[in-house]
């Protein structure tokens, strides 16, 4: 049983002497955030630099049937400016982005802000090049190497809306964001390698562009050097062409409320949601976060480890370090390769002061031993971060004995791609931490409990329900990418008047947030979410599959595990082959993050006389916990469930 009120860990009092904010200054600024928020985030939002200052902050509506969020509407800025071009004067020659191959041995970039700038102007160059214009969407599917960042920043220099889909998707999933968002042009490069593998990116664009229109272009980048088809007319040599266009290229002064970037995440229904941010808010909001919720001060090396393609990567690894004129470190590889030290070598080597990592990547660190830790000098850390999905205090003690030496802050980060940065977390001068807590609600955050049947707030400090944010903050996403209604229908019809996080969450004694876990249908798998009916549907495409029902069970290291019931055809039989050309099937389908678990044949699937799958009870089943099925008196067959429970598969 765990521990409901465990002893808090307070920073130390070096760290408080030096730390941007403390308890005090935590505790005005926060209340001046939520009493006057106009205020607060009006003069908040002079750390960018405006082409045009806003004399509008906040306007925002969550009422259903006409959600309505607008930040610093009549401003106008440009993100590459604030992430570039406004450093030039200070720190030109400072390193804004290291980079670390997968390979070890392979040499480490340095890339100063001035050469960052010529970089992104020529990249930037090369899509003016190519027609890209203004509101077109370019989608980015690249290894973590620079161009990645590059490729952002020049279509954030250009008014262009990046779409990055994580190296890890498949062929198909890439065709459908390709399609979904209508992009005009793919960027991607030859092959990635990570932990000395390769995923050939190149074919993997070949096979996705056979389903799209024939008037996307592809521009590659050649990375390893590996073969590839090459299609004329269509393929363009990046590096090539960066050498033949100017070195500079002017900023498109942007409204803050125009689009920066479609993210896609997975929700309750099969197709994944383009998530949208735009320029003025997100950035503010990045920034901040950065600053505050790492105590990033100039001069450090802050690595967050998370990949490009995932929100983490968007705002702490290019966006929010870069508008603070950081020095980010971007990480090709993978923890244990070559071995389980890489991690702790990287800190070692650049001399890392922040470090943000998901808890998945803990535990499997964890199951390695502590000798591959001892040999390496982390004394260059200041604060530690985790991100993704809730830390067992197991993981959590861990990170803190080991990694912090039980000296370090740990700041436990809760937010969501719709978020755009952290918004329950500690900030490390000013909050105690309590393992497994993400803490107390960021500036201008007001997070309220619900009862989740009546929809409620819960007013008593002590509280369990479902977590909802009561008013706008910079950073929210706007809409869904052509579709508000569904932004509305998801965030905002379930509980009148909130943005709905779909997470359950517990408040304790002190106002600590613990976050419990989705309560829709989305797994969190090693820190990577995804839909149960996206994994469905993707099985029920198998010729073989006549039904499939796909729930989570708790996984040792990934946090969640997937597991898929299906129901064959009547002309199929089960057998091991079957089992694995259905794993390879939605490998290709979606990736390789989806492959499930564990697939039960499933004669029968347990429903109501209506027809809806009991998924309480199949989640159940497949957590080896038959005690308490609970109510199963309306299943339109019981038989089902017995058979179900005698042939799990152990
Ligand atoms: C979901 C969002 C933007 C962060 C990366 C994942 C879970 C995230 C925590 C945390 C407990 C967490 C939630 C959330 N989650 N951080 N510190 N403690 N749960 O972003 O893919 O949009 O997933 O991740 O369930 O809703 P995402």
């Amino acid at each position: 049983m765990l521990d409901e009120n465990p002893k808090p860990y307070p920073p130390s009092d070096d760290f408080v002497k030096n730390a941007h904010v403390d308890a005090d200054r935590y505790k005005a600024m926060y209340e001046a955030s939520v009493s006057d928020p106009e205020t607060f985030w009006g003069e908040e939002g002079k750390r960018l630099d405006w082409i045009t200052p806003y004399t509008k902050v906040k306007s925002t509506d969550f009422t259903l049937g006409q959600v309505d969020i607008k930040w610093f509407e009549d401003g106008v800025l440009n993100v590459a400016a604030n992430c570039i071009d406004r450093h030039l004067k200070d720190r030109a020659d400072q390193t804004a982005i290291i980079w670390e191959p997968d390979e070890p041995d392979a040499e480490a970039l340095h890339i100063t802000y001035r050469e960052l700038h010529e970089k992104v102007c020529r990249f930037a160059n090369v899509l003016l090049s190519q027609g890209v214009m203004r509101g077109d969407r370019v989608v980015i599917y690249l290894p973590m190497i620079p161009e990645a960042a590059y490729a952002m920043l020049a279509c954030a220099r250009i008014g262009a809306v990046h779409s990055v889909v994580f190296a890890g998707f498949s062929p198909d999933a890439l065709a459908n964001r390709i399609n979904n968002c209508d992009a005009k042009l793919v960027i991607t490069a030859d092959e990635a390698p990570r932990g000395g593998r390769k995923t050939p990116l190149k074919s993997n664009t070949d096979a996705a562009l056979l389903h799209c229109s024939d008037k996307v272009r592809c521009l590659v980048v050649k990375h390893t050097g590996g073969q590839t088809t090459w299609i004329e007319n269509r393929d363009v040599d990046v590096k090539a062409m960066m050498e033949t266009v100017a070195p500079d290229c002017p900023v498109r002064p942007m409204g803050a409320e125009d689009p920066l970037f479609v993210l896609y995440t997975s929700g309750s229904t099969g197709q994944p949601k383009g998530v949208v941010h735009t320029c003025g808010g997100y950035l503010l909001y990045a920034s901040m976060t950065q600053k505050f919720t790492f105590d990033y001060h100039d001069g450090d090396v802050f690595w967050c480890g998370a990949d490009v393609g995932w929100v983490t990567g968007h705002s702490y690894i290019v966006y929010g370090p870069l508008a603070n004129g950081a020095t980010s470190l971007m990480f090709e590889g993978v923890p244990t390769y070559p071995d389980a030290s890489r991690f702790w070598q990287v800190i070692e080597k650049h001399k890392v002061n922040q470090f943000y990592t998901a808890p998945t990547a803990i535990r499997a660190l964890m199951g390695q031993g502590t000798e591959f830790v001892e040999k390496c000098d982390l004394s260059s850390l200041k604060v530690l971060g985790t991100v993704g999905e809730p830390i067992n205090p197991e993981a959590w003690n861990w990170y803190n004995e080991n990694i912090g030496k039980g000296k370090l802050p740990i700041v436990d980060t809760w937010w969501q791609t719709e978020t755009g940065g952290h918004m329950i977390t500690p900030l490390p001068g000013a909050t105690p931490t309590k393992p497994g807590s993400a803490t107390l609600p960021f500036f201008g955050v007001q997070p309220v409990v619900l009862d989740p049947q009546s929809g409620d707030e819960i007013e008593t400090v002590e509280a369990e329900g479902v977590l909802a944010i009561k008013d706008s903050w910079p950073g929210q996403m706007r809409t869904v990418y052509g579709d508000h209604e569904r932004f509305e229908k998801t965030y905002f019809s379930d509980y009148k008047g909130y943005y709905f996080s779909g997470d359950g969450c517990r408040r304790d004694a002190d106002g600590y947030y613990w976050i419990t876990g989705r309560v829709d249908d989305v797994l969190n798998v090693s820190g990577h979410r995804m839909g149960t009916a996206e994994i469905e549907s993707a099985l029920v495409a198998h010729i073989a599959v006549a039904e499939a029902a796909v729930v989570g069970y708790p996984h040792e290291i990934k946090g969640q595990g997937i597991y898929a019931y299906v129901t064959l055809m009547n002309d199929q039989e089960p057998s091991d082959e079957l089992r694995k050309d259905l794993e390879k099937w939605v490998r290709t389908e979606i990736g390789p993050i989806a492959k499930p678990d564990h697939i039960q044949w499933a004669p029968g699937l347990p429903k109501t006389r209506s027809g809806k799958i009991m998924r309480r009870i199949l989640r159940k089943i497949a957590e080896n916990d038959y005690g308490s099925l609970g109510d199963t008196s309306t299943l339109a067959d019981p038989s089902v469930v017995d058979d179900l429970i005698a042939n799990r598969k152990s």
